[in-house]
């Protein structure tokens, strides 16, 4: 039996790398139709990169310190396509994309964002959330557009709010729906 070749997935984080990691899990099913083939950083503590690279999954990481926002993002646009990427998960990467990056990718760039969208972009949206009295929060996958976490959502689930949450609690709680949706819409879309 002949199978399809995965789609060629770039996952760019800064941070701990959670949702990076259940792509992974997910891509670990010999039937997911995604492989990650480079994890990406703009910060080289990131703690997500070791988890990467105990996997075996190669990384690449270099600082944006120092460096003009288009040169940066020339630099990691050139590290992704010499790896042959055809896809890219943005997940906690927490840099505003240039708009040369993002017209690059167009429909092929993916964002994770901890609440319904269009609520509550930005940051602290947790907080935000229970500021405002909300019942229920969530998250959202989307296209990556020119207006940050603005692009057409794809999918999204809803996380009640209780009332004792905190902006801690209520992120735990998304987070493993975070988990188990990005790996799902990736998938989604690399075989639409
Ligand atoms: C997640 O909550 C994601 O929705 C947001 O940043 C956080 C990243 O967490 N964009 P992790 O690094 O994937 O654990």
């Amino acid at each position: 039996m002949t199978s399809l070749p995965k789609a060629r997935v770039a996952v760019l984080i800064s941070g701990r790398g959670s949702n990076m990691l259940a792509l992974a899990d997910a891509a670990a099913d010999p039937a997911c139709p995604y492989e990650i083939v480079l994890v990406a950083s703009n910060d080289p503590e990131a703690a997500g990169l070791a988890a990467a690279a105990a996997r075996g999954i190669p990384t690449w990481a270099q600082s944006h310190k120092g460096m003009k926002r288009a040169e940066f993002d020339a630099l990691v646009d050139a590290r992704l396509r010499a790896a042959g990427v055809e896809w890219i998960a943005l997940a906690g990467y927490m840099r505003i994309l240039s708009t040369e990056f993002i017209s690059g990718w167009e429909g092929r760039m993916l964002n994770i964002h901890p609440s319904l969208l269009p609520k509550y972009k930005g940051l602290d949206t947790h907080a935000r959330a229970i500021a405002a009295g909300d019942g229920v929060g969530g998250v959202s996958v989307h296209l990556v557009t020119a207006e940050l976490d603005d692009g057409p959502v794809l999918a999204q689930v809803e996380v009640p709010i209780f009332p004792d949450d905190t902006p801690d609690t209520l992120a735990a709680r998304v987070l493993i729906e975070e988990h188990r949706l990005y790996p799902r819409v990736l998938a989604q879309m690399v075989t639409r």
